[in-house]
């Protein structure tokens, strides 16, 4: 994935070349902050539930454990003011659940009293009435508390987190992507003429209308930086779904039915839809930067093993010259991708522009949307037409997988 480290490399060279107030270390589950040449600092760990010793002697099911995270006591250096790190170490604990996907948050009730009074004041935890030994609260609300607690300087070093957040969250996804339906299909070089034909025409669904979003986007940012960005993304779009439309010809497929009468699969439609509502109902340019990180993230992290892989399997349909059915995806690679690509300059517009915790979140939630809906289309390509895939490669490629 070449695309995220040179994302994670330009952030590392931006964090250098500023001074921050606050040393921070997140290793894992547990989160160390300092300041003031190590005179001040604190401690926290963050756990998840299920499986833990805590879910056992709690007698909690999978089900109740599955979206939940234990806050374990917090520890600080003698220096009186270091009880002031507490807002910002919490943060950075419900952070680090909330990449975990956890929805709740908990913390033990036979802990010190005075701790167990401090904590549940700062994150509004509240009884459970069934469970007695912890107290709880849902992730969100109390991580908007956490945040609302912490001083300016320290929700400006935040403000420097939430990038990294998202592309956390980017990476799970994409990771599990590359193991589902479609991706699988590639790999094992099982994926149907008629199946690729199909993505094709869900690609072009959106692709098409991904200048126009962008001329939208122009039209409503009031900021000069934000809106140069949709400038330069518009220009680099231009005529996009005519190269989908020469790999279908060159396949053969039906591409004036395509061009006037095609109606995109209901799972492409989750993301077309969700891309209309946000430049058109809330006309939020910020919010918007979520669908083409998900879909330029997507193409510019898949690799040349991925293109021998759907090449391999182009000319296992007949094709003579797989490359001349395949540009759409591949020529992708190189403009989405790379360290001066689109998807690099989204991440960039993303760090800038989102500046507090609650855009955070609304920013967090239409990702996910993007994410599921993205996803959702491009796996519909090979779940709704097995049809067209003989069982006997499907078999194979099982085998296959499970040999990886
Ligand atoms: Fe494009
Ligand atoms: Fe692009």
């Amino acid at each position: 994935m070449e695309a995220i480290n040179h994302a994670e490399n330009y952030l590392r060279n931006k964090a250098k070349s500023t001074e921050q107030p606050y040393q921070i270390d997140i290793s894992n589950d547990v989160i160390s902050i300092s300041c003031d040449n190590q005179k001040m600092f604190g401690h926290i760990r963050i756990e998840k539930i299920l499986h833990s010793a805590f879910q056992k002697s709690l007698g909690l099911s999978e089900k109740q454990s599955r979206h939940c995270a234990i806050i374990h006591t917090p520890a600080f250096s003698s220096d009186s003011d270091a009880q002031k790190l507490l807002p910002m170490l919490c943060y950075f604990a419900l952070r680090q659940a909330r990449i975990w996907h956890c929805e709740n948050i908990i913390f033990s009730t036979k802990d010190n009293l005075n701790t167990v009074r401090t904590l549940s004041a700062l994150l509004r935890l509240e009884p459970v009435v069934h469970l007695p030994q912890i107290s709880a609260q849902r992730l969100n609300y109390a991580i908007h508390h956490a945040y609302e607690a912490c001083d300016q300087t320290q929700r400006d070093v935040i403000q420097t987190y939430f990038v990294h957040e998202i592309l956390d969250t980017f990476k799970s996804w994409v990771t599990q992507l590359f193991h589902d339906s479609w991706f699988s299909a590639v790999k094992t070089r099982s994926l149907s003429k008629e199946q690729y034909i199909s993505t094709l025409f869900n690609l072009h669904a959106f692709v098409k209308y991904t200048t126009r979003l962008a001329a939208r986007c122009v039209a409503i940012c009031e900021t000069r930086d934000l809106r140069n960005h949709y400038i330069h993304h518009l220009k680099g779009e231009i005529n996009h779904e005519v190269i989908i439309e020469s790999d279908l010809k060159a396949l053969r497929a039906d591409v004036d039915y395509l061009l006037q009468s095609y109606v995109p699969h209901t799972a492409t439609g989750e993301f077309i839809v969700l891309q209309e509502s946000i430049v058109s109902f809330k006309q939020d340019a910020v919010l918007m930067l979520a669908c083409p990180f998900v879909a330029e993230g997507m193409t510019a992290n898949i690799t040349n093993a991925f293109v021998e892989d759907l090449h391999a399997t182009i000319k296992s349909w007949g094709v003579k010259s797989p490359e001349s059915v395949s540009r759409f995806l591949t020529s992708h690679m190189k403009t989405d991708g790379g360290d001066d690509g689109h998807w690099t300059r989204v991440i960039m517009m993303m760090d800038k522009y989102i500046k507090t915790e609650n855009q955070h979140q609304q920013f967090l939630h239409i990702l996910g949307l993007a994410m599921s809906g993205y996803a959702h289309g491009l796996n519909a390509n090979i779940d709704d037409l097995e049809l067209w895939r003989s069982q006997q490669t499907v078999v194979t490629s099982v085998k296959d997988e499970a040999l990886v």
